[in-house]
């Protein structure tokens, strides 16, 4: 058996870490930058304290900010013709996981041309080469796809939304910097650290976890699960904390995969545009419930970090109740959705719903295996 893991070249972490930047395009002999973000970004200034870096240091670059909200394919194609177009040399991504997953289908593109129509890069690419250098900056705290060999596109004619797998697209430099993050408001801060819990959890539990994974996705849990309401409060350095354990939650679960939540999450996206954390949200403390008698210890595990008490030495039943309770309570207290009715599901769309979701890649990595029936029953749970 070979384990192969994958991080960042290199990645700088701290409130006003992005200041790196200049030097760090002029060290490995940038000449020109192609901006991805979103107009939302721009308009509220966050793009722009990263290109005021970039006019102090007389450093060139165009802004493509014509990302949207679990991104289109068409807007991949946008922005490859418009990277052809200003003869920049490096990527750098600001934004949450929509401008960071653009970002990475462009890189990928652009140097495989062969995969310019998208959808045949869903699941494992056969690209040959690495993409376009990235400069990865996220603005949520969130997705981690700055260091993560996936990013998710949507093709909304034929209303999916896939995943691509592909270790050629991973960032060769992340800047993790909360300043970047603080101007999210609150659901939003609210949604992306769920999107993160839930990555914590499910790579936690998924079928590829191992000893080194397991490392980083119980200290993502006890981060996440300690710091999440006060973050979403406005609380700095709780901001802090969620930037670094939404990182290191990534560190693990794109190494070894996910499970259900993701799969199920991601056909919300494509049919409702429901935003992917808050579809996470609603989802993982149902489906933990379904996975918790394929779960062994791990729940136990889990119960601790969310500092349940007495939960070390409490029955194994019993303390799998608790972990999934304390997730719940704590997606109530957030004041995350918890019901797919509030986010546009439709009784009638479940059928479509299920199957999409057997479908997904994440599915394989579930500790549960799961028919199509057992996920529209699943899905009529909590409608
Ligand atoms: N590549 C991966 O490994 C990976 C992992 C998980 C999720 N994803 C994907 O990432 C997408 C979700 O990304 P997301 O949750 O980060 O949100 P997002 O990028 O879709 O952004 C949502 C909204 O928040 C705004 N926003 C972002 N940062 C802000 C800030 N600092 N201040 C104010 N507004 C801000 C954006 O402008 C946008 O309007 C989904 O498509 C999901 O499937 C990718
Ligand atoms: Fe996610």
């Amino acid at each position: 058996m070979a384990y192969r893991m994958i991080w960042n070249q290199t990645a700088y972490f701290g409130a006003g870490s992005i200041e790196v930047i200049p030097g760090e395009l002029a060290r490995r002999g940038f000449r020109k930058a192609f901006v991805v973000s979103d107009q939302v970004l721009v308009d509220t200034g966050v793009t722009g304290r990263v290109t005021a870096l970039l006019d102090a240091a007389q450093f060139p670059y165009e802004v493509f900010s014509d990302v949207l909200p679990n991104p289109p394919i068409e807007k991949v194609q946008a922005g490859v013709a418009a990277f052809g177009a200003a003869g920049a040399d490096v990527l750098i991504a600001v934004g949450g996981g929509s401008p960071q997953d653009t970002c990475k289908a462009i890189g990928i593109i652009v140097a495989n041309p062969e995969f310019s129509d998208v959808r045949s890069l869903e699941g494992v690419a056969p690209t040959k080469n690495p993409s376009v250098p990235i400069i990865a900056v996220p603005t949520t705290a969130g997705t981690a796809s700055e260091t993560t060999i996936n990013y998710v596109i949507t093709d909304v004619e034929r209303q999916r939304k896939f995943v691509c797998v592909d270790p050629h697209d991973i960032p060769v430099l992340a800047v993790v910097d909360s300043e970047m993050m603080a101007s999210a408001p609150r659901g939003l801060k609210v949604a992306t650290g769920l999107d993160a819990l839930t990555h914590a959890i499910e790579g936690y539990i998924t079928r590829g976890a191992w000893e080194l994974s397991d490392l980083f996705h119980l200290k993502a849990i006890t981060t996440i699960a300690g710091s999440l309401k006060a973050a979403a409060d406005g609380d700095p350095e709780a901001a802090e904390r969620m930037a670094l354990g939404q990182y290191v939650a990534g560190m693990g679960y794109s190494n070894v995969g996910l499970g259900l939540v993701h799969a199920m999450a991601h056909p919300l996206g494509a049919f409702y545009s429901a935003p992917h954390g808050v579809a996470n949200g609603v989802l993982l403390a149902p489906v933990m419930a379904f996975n918790a008698e394929n779960s062994g210890e791990r729940y136990r595990d889990i119960a601790v970090a969310f500092g349940v008490a007495d939960a070390a030495t409490m029955p194994l039943d019993e303390v799998r109740v608790a972990a999934v309770e304390a997730v719940a309570e704590l997606t109530r207290e957030l004041g995350n959705p918890t019901t797919l009715g509030e986010i546009g599901a439709r009784e009638e769309d479940l059928p479509a719903l299920a199957q999409a979701a057997f479908d997904d890649v994440c599915a394989g990595g579930n500790p549960r295996e799961a028919t199509v029936t057992q996920i529209e029953e699943l899905y009529r749970s909590i409608l």
